[in-house]
């Protein structure tokens, strides 16, 4: 039978050859920008299955244009970019890409823990103006890393691979889940509420997916929990941390900064963010290395291709939809 696949955005090889492989036509967004609304809609219509990214709102609209679709395949482990239940209901697979991308999102992690403490960034920026006054004991002093606790919040494998990297710098390791994790336990790890987390440590990095429950956790109040010496770190996603609440507590200096990799309305920042010298902030980078999206293109493929072969898909979200159709 030949399938018709719509690919939303430029992605890397091997994901495009190997939907060719098995699609009769493929229908591609050659660009690298997302589409619009409307040349979403136009793009899926028609298409047995769709991969697309993380910049795509696949909601129930873009669902219905799909009509016939099997599988919607997204390229990133978060997927709160597709309405699922939507897509559930209409018999649609959804799948993502988790694991491949989890050391590479802890490295980064890791760069905003060293990078913020540390002071990297404004002290790349003070060299490059001419600035530097020569080496003084009172220069551009930061927080201290080694030896600090580290509170993760979510016990998934991104906080984990944190976790393991925190070892290394000798660091004590809270963490606050809806389920306690057996890996983190192994090393050491201690659970403990969202309370007693915000409370002590020095550096609270969120590792939670974006859902109605964890939207906006990091709020005003929460961060009221945090120590003024402490440092919060977001390589999840933007919308878990209140954004203004976030400036305003940078600016006050009631926390001592922040690392962030996502924002609440992306690719806008709130206002204020950008001009508080405190917080480090990267354009969502967790997953931005050469092999790791070589490998979200891989497996966001065979997921795809799996579903128009007949087989389960190996990173099937909604299990139920499967047990319909066969
Ligand atoms: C990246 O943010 C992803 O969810 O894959």
């Amino acid at each position: 039978m030949s399938h018709r696949v719509a690919i939303t955005r430029r992605i890397p090889e091997p994901g495009p050859s190997l939907v060719a492989a098995v699609a009769g036509e493929v229908v591609a967004n050659h660009d690298d920008r997302p589409l619009t609304r409307d040349e979403l809609l136009s793009l899926v219509s028609g298409c047995d299955a769709v991969l697309c990214l993380l910049t795509d709102t696949i909601d129930s609209d873009v669902l219905d244009a799909a009509k016939g679709c099997k599988i919607v395949a997204n390229m990133a482990v978060g997927y709160n970019n597709i309405d699922l239940a939507a897509a559930t209901a209409r018999g649609i697979l959804v799948t993502n890409t988790p694991g491949v991308l989890t050391e590479c999102t802890a490295d980064l992690t890791w760069a905003l823990i060293l990078g913020v403490a540390r002071r990297v960034a404004e002290g790349d920026v003070e060299m490059r103006a001419g600035r530097f006054p020569g080496w003084g004991p009172l220069y551009m002093l930061g927080g201290d890393v080694t030896g600090k606790t580290l509170g993760l919040i979510g016990p998934g494998r991104i906080a984990t691979a944190v976790a393991m990297r925190a070892r290394g710098f000798d660091m004590k390791i809270l963490y606050h889940g809806r389920r306690s994790s057996p890996s983190l336990d192994a090393i050491g790890a201690e659970a403990v509420d969202l309370f007693r987390l915000l409370a002590e440590s020095d550096f609270v990095s969120l590792h939670v997916p974006l859902t109605s429950e964890t939207h906006h956790l990091i709020d005003a109040k929460a961060l009221a929990r945090m120590k003024p010496s402490s440092y919060l770190i977001n390589t999840a996603r933007g919308p878990v941390v209140d954004e203004k609440a976030l400036v305003k507590i940078l600016r006050e200096g009631g926390i001592a900064g922040a690392g962030l990799d996502v924002y609440e309305d992306e690719p806008a920042m709130a206002p204020g963010l950008a001009d508080c010298p405190n917080a480090l902030l990267l354009p969502h980078l967790g997953s931005a290395t050469q092999g790791t999206r070589a490998a979200m293109s891989r497996i966001a493929a065979e997921n795809l291709v799996a579903v128009l072969s007949g087989c389960k898909p190996p990173n099937l979200l909604n299990p139920e939809v499967w047990r319909e159709t066969t």
